[in-house]
Parts: C-alpha cells; structure tokens; sequence
C-alpha cells in the first residue's frame, strides 16, 4: 500500500504576526465552525482516491491549530480517522502558540494520537516578541512547554527565528542556551524573511526596521549549527535539528520529494504526479466545496520538473541526495544529468560530491538559494 502525507491547515489566529504571510487571520467562532464542516467536506470528497493508501504522517498546521477548541477539534480527528487508514505508528504533529494551550487541550491531544507538539516560542526576550507582534510573552512558553511535558508529551519542537530586527548576537544566545536547557527533541531555527504584503515589508521599505547586515545574520547562523551540535543536535535541514532518531518524518516528506495530500484553505498536495493547490479565499473555500471546486492551481509534474524538484528539495538535507537512490529512481545518474552545474558548483565550494552523495558545503548552504536555481532544467 502507498505511503502518504498528509496536512492539515487551520488558518485562525489570534492576531496576525507583523512578519507573517502564511495563510492566516483572526476570525469569529461562527467562522470557524463553518470551515470545520467544510474541511471534513473534503475529507470526504479524498476518501475514495486514497482507500488504497496509508497515511504515515499527519502535520495539523497554521495558523494556529492550538487555538481550536476540543469540541472542534473533535470534528477534525473524528474526520480523520472516519475518512482515512492511518499507519500505526503515525507520526502525528500539531502547532501551537504560547498561551493557547491548557491541561485540558493537551490531554486531548495526547489522548487522540497526536504524538508531535510544536509550539512557536521565536525569541526568548519579551521585547523581541512584542516587536514581531506576538501576543505571547516567553513566560507563558515556558508553562505551557513545561505543562506538556508533565501531561505527557514525549516529542516536542519549538520554533525560533533569529535575524529580527533589534535583535543582537547575545539575544540570540540567550534563546538558543534557553532553549536547549528544556531540551525539545527538536528544534527548528529561521532566519527572518521579509515576505511582500507584510506589516514588516513595509517598515522595510520606509527604513524603519532595523535589520542585521547579512554578515550578522550568517554568524547568527554559523553559531546555531555549533552550538546545538554540541547540544547533541543533529542538524538534518538547513533550518532543522533533531535529537537523534527525532527527525520531522512529516517534513522529510516534502524535502525528499515523496507524496502527500494537503486538506484546508491553500494547502498544497503532490499526489501521482500532479502538484495542486486549495484557494486562500475563506468565503470560496467554504461556498465551494461541495461543487468540489476549491483547486485553484494543478499541474503536471513532468520527469524533468521531478529530476530538478528531487535535487533543489534533496539538498536541502544535510545527508544530501544519494546517487545511487536518484539513479534507481530516474534510471540515470544525477552526475549525467547536471554534469556541467555540479562541477560548476563544485568548483565554486558550493557542493560537496563523492562517489556515493552530493550535499551542501557551509558556503552552500549559505548561498543555498543560488545552488538551487542551477538544477532547474529548462
Ligand atoms: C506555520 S508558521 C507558524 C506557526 C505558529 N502559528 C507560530 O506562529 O508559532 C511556522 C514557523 O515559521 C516561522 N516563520 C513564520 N514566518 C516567518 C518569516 N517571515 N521568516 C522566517 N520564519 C518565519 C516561525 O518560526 C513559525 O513558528
Ligand atoms: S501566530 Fe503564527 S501563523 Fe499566526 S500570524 Fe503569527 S506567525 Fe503567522
């Protein structure tokens, strides 16, 4: 039986963060209920076309999941486990934020197979948070981590970024030494981006948002990959590291180009070779579903667009892409077929190439986005 992904996008939250453009907003209880049903709707309408696959990851993403209530969230895992055949050591993660979670929501998770919290802590420093529009303080992370902990959670990510602005390198420290201390199994670690339409583009804009330089960003960087090795962190993605045997199975989906099925306003699916995408619209996703018609984008994956998909999304993990898997998989070998670039590259320091795997160098990683373009095929 094919194994699959599969994610699940609740975009409520209680505010909008001033540097977020993921598909997300507040929005009123009625609101909420309406998407609930429309989100079990397309359970519904996949429940045919994956009777024969088994689903091995299940990611509830945001927006923020943990501000749904249990009686709604009891909808979505009833949804679940009614529609589909769910692996039986699923891994199963949910986000949070800081302040929204409680004994109660937490025994409910646990009690419903979800086994993988993660919760968005971003920086230690008060301040910092209030800048970035949280409507969190570092306190309450900090009890509600401990809470999970006790209740019973066993698997724990949290969420940083580093590059913010005011931030210095000994904030950054501070985060990361705090961080480690209540020692999660996982950590991912961004460095800020500033997206189009966001409060902090515009601030970008007007010069009003004191960044660091990008030297200051990569000795953020640099220091993160030390340090939590040295914490017995395995750096795994360029912005992930795990405790060993910890890893995200659910993003190593995405990253080692395998199949899954996003359900909910602008989730993404990679199914039999064909890319699809939900529209972003709240009142079209909900007035449309029962036509079946919220796919606002689908495309043909061809075997060119997988080779280039399969290098750029491979590389982003430290092991790199294994010649001899690509090759069993494309009947040719991604040395053939990029034979100019990756020596190009190599040349360049960007990329490491043995007999067996081709990674990232540290230089490639930070010029990771000028690696990637070399593989699209044209
Ligand atoms: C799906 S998002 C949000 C999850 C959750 N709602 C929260 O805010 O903690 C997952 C993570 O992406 C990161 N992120 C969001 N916007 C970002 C940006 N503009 N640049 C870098 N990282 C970002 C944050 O660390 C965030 O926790
Ligand atoms: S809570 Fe998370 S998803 Fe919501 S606006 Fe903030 S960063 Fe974006």
């Amino acid at each position: 039986m094919k194994e699959i992904g599969m994610y699940i996008h609740i975009p409520f939250c209680a505010q909008k963060c001033l540097y977020c453009d993921f598909c997300s907003f507040s929005a009123t209880e009625e609101m909420i209920s309406k998407y609930i049903d429309a989100l079990i709707k397309e359970m519904k309408i996949y429940e045919e076309k994956l009777r024969k696959c088994k689903i091995k990851s299940i990611f509830i993403g945001g927006g923020t999941p943990s501000i749904i209530s249990i009686n709604k969230m009891d909808k979505i895992i009833n949804g679940i486990h009614s529609n589909f055949n769910l692996k039986e050591d699923l891994e199963f993660s949910i986000e949070s934020n800081p302040g929204t979670l409680n004994k109660e929501k937490i025994s409910y998770y646990l009690n419903h197979n979800i086994n993988r919290l993660s919760i968005g802590l971003q920086a230690w420093q008060d301040f910092l948070l209030k800048k970035l529009g949280r409507v969190h303080n570092s306190k309450e992370f900090v009890r509600n981590y401990l809470l999970a902990r006790e209740i019973g959670f066993k698997n724990i990510n949290i969420d940083i970024m580093f590059a913010l602005p005011n931030q210095s390198i000994n904030h950054w420290q501070e985060t990361l030494r705090n961080v480690v201390t209540l020692k999660p199994e996982h950590i991912s670690a961004y460095s800020l981006k500033i997206e189009e339409g966001t409060v902090f583009n515009q601030l970008y804009k007007k010069g009003e948002l004191h960044l660091p330089d990008e030297e200051k960003d990569r000795k953020m960087y640099h220091f993160t990959i030390d340090y939590l090795l040295e914490n017995g962190y395995k750096h795994y993605e360029i912005s992930n590291f795990a405790k060993e045997g910890q890893e995200c199975i659910h993003n190593k989906i995405y990253w080692e180009n395998e199949e899954y099925i996003g359900l909910g306003l602008g989730a993404h699916s990679y199914l039999n070779k064909i890319r699809y995408s939900n529209t972003t619209d709240l009142k079209d996703y909900i007035e449309n579903i029962d036509k079946k018609n919220i796919c606002v984008h689908k495309e043909e994956i061809s075997i060119k667009d997988e080779i280039a998909e399969t290098m750029f999304l491979g590389l982003r993990m430290m092991k790199g892409i294994s010649i001899k898997k690509f090759t069993k998989k494309f009947g040719i070998s991604p040395l053939k077929v990029y034979s100019n670039e990756i020596c190009d590259l190599k040349e360049k320091g960007l990329l490491q190439v043995d007999d067996q795997v081709i990674r990232l160098t540290r230089k490639g990683i930070d010029l990771s986005n000028h690696v990637f373009v070399a593989f699209l095929l044209d």
